[in-house]
C-alpha cells in the first residue's frame, strides 16, 4: 500500500529500526565471543565475562539508538557482567529506543571448564513511540520453562486435543509432541539441564520413554534447539534462569516456535519478595514467547564461543579466527547464519573501560 499524502513517508528501516542496526548487535557478540575465547579452559568465569561484557559496551557505543538492559546480568552469581537497568548504545538524540536483553555469556563454566555449549547471546526489541516497553522482566532467578518448534506450533493450532501446557503431565506432553511430529514417542528428543531438581522431570521422560539429552549449561541453545530444523532436538523442559528464558523467547519468536515460562521462586524468602511487588500477580501465570517480547520489531543475535546445537564454537586457523553467528528478525522471520573471517593482524575491538580499540 503507498504511504498516503498527509503522513510523511517512513523508509522500512525508520518504521523498524532493528532492521539496519542487526548488524552492530552481531558484530557486538562476535566481539564478545572472541574476547572470551581467550578464557577457554582456565578456570576464571568471572575474567571471561568480565571480557565479553566489555566488547559488547565497547563495540554498541558507537551505535546510534538507546538501548536500556532489561534483562541483564548480576542477578544470577553477581557476575561482572552488563546489569539491569544499564545504558547501552550511543545514546544520541534522536536514535530510536530499545529494550535490550543480554548474556555476555550464556555457559560461562563450560567456558572455565573448556566444554562445549557456550554462546554469547543478546536480544533487542524496539521500543514504538508512546510505548513504556517492548520487553517484559521476569524477576525471579528461575523459571520452568517448556520449548518446542514451528511444527508443534503448528500443531496445536490444528488440533486442540495436542495442545499442552507446563501442567500437563509429563508422559502426555510427550506423546503429543511425538504426534505433532508424527513420531514414535522413543524417537523424541528431549534436552534437560542436568540438575538434582530435575530428578522426577528426568525419571518421567525415561519411563515414558523418550530420548534425553542431559546439558551441563546453556539453556539457551538447548531452549531454541527445537525450534531448529536440523538440530535433532524436539522439546527442551525443565527450570533454568529466568533472564535466559526471555533471550530465548526473541529466539523461538523469529523461528515461529514457542516457550511456555512460569516463574519459579526458589524458596519461600524469594515469593514472598515477588508477592510484595506488582509481578506477585503473574506468580502462577504461564507466560508464551509473545508475551515476553511484545515488539514485533525485535532481533535475536548469538555467536558461537564454544561448539553447540545452536552453533560451532570460535576457531583460530593461523593468524586468521573464524566466528558463527546466527541473526535473526521477527518481523521477516529472516534467519542468517554468518560466518566471519577476522584477520588478527587488523581486528580490534573497542572495549568498554578505556574506550579505545585493542588488537584481538
Ligand atoms: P551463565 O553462564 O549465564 O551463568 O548461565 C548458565 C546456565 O546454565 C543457564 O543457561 C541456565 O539458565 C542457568 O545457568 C541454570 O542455572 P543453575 O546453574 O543455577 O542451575
Amino acid at each position: 500500500m503507498s504511504p498516503s499524502h498527509s503522513e510523511p513517508y517512513l523508509s522500512a528501516n525508520e518504521r523498524h529500526p532493528e532492521r539496519s542496526l542487526q548488524f552492530d548487535f552481531v558484530r557486538a557478540t562476535e566481539n564478545a565471543a572472541l574476547s572470551a575465547v581467550d578464557w577457554l579452559g582456565r578456570g576464571d568465569k568471572e575474567s571471561a565475562d568480565a571480557a565479553a561484557s566489555d566488547a559488547i559496551r565497547g563495540t554498541l557505543e558507537q551505535s546510534d539508538f538507546c538501548g536500556e538492559v532489561v534483562i541483564g546480568e548480576g542477578i544470577k552469581d553477581n557476575a561482572p557482567g552488563i546489569f539491569l537497568g544499564e545504558k547501552i548504545g550511543s545514546w544520541k538524540f534522536p536514535s530510536p529506543r530499545f529494550n535490550i536483553a543480554v548474556d555476555p555469556i550464556d555457559g560461562t563454566t563450560n567456558i572455565s571448564k573448556g566444554l562445549p555449549n557456550s554462546i554469547s547471546v543478546m536480544a533487542a526489541a524496539h521500543v514504538p513511540h508512546g510505548a513504556k516497553a517492548a520487553m517484559l522482566n521476569i524477576p525471579t532467578f528461575y523459571s520452568e520453562k517448556l520449548a518446542y518448534g514451528p511444527a508443534v506450533v503448528a500443531a496445536m493450532e490444528r488440533d486442540p486435543a495436542l495442545r499442552f501446557t507446563l501442567d500437563t503431565p509429563v508422559a502426555q506432553i510427550l506423546e503429543r509432541v511425538a504426534a505433532a511430529l508424527g513420531k514414535q514417542v522413543r524417537q523424541v528428543y528431549v534436552v534437560v539441564l542436568d540438575r538434582p531438581r530435575h530428578a522426577k522431570l528426568i525419571a518421567e521422560i525415561r519411563t515414558a520413554g523418550a530420548a534425553l539429552r542431559l546439558i551441563s549449561d546453556g539453556d539457551v541453545t538447548a531452549a531454541v534447539a527445537p525450534s531448529l530444523h536440523d538440530s535433532g532436538m524436539d522439546l527442551y523442559m525443565g527450570i533454568g534462569g529466568s533472564p535466559e528464558g526471555v533471550l530465548t523467547a526473541a529466539g523461538v519468536l523469529a523461528l515461529g516456535g514457542d516457550q511456555q515460562l512460569r516463574m519459579w521462586p526458589r524458596d519461600d524468602a524469594e515469593r514472598a519478595e515477588i508477592t510484595a511487588t506488582p509481578a506477585g500477580a503473574d506468580l502462577g501465570r504461564i507466560f508464551y514467547a509473545k508475551d515476553l517480547v511484545t515488539s514485533p520489531s525485535a532481533i535475536f543475535c548469538a555467536t558461537g564461543i564454544s561448539d553447540s546445537a545452536l552453533l560451532p564454537g570460535v576457531r583460530l586457523i593461523g593468524r586468521k579466527v573464524i566466528t558463527h553467528s546466527i541473526l535473526m528478525r521477527s518481523q521477516s522471520r529472516s534467519v542468517r547464519y554468518i560466518k566471519t573471517v577476522h584477520d588478527l593482524d587488523f581486528k580490534t575491538i573497542r572495549r568498554s573501560p578505556d574506550r579505545k580499540d585493542h588488537y584481538v
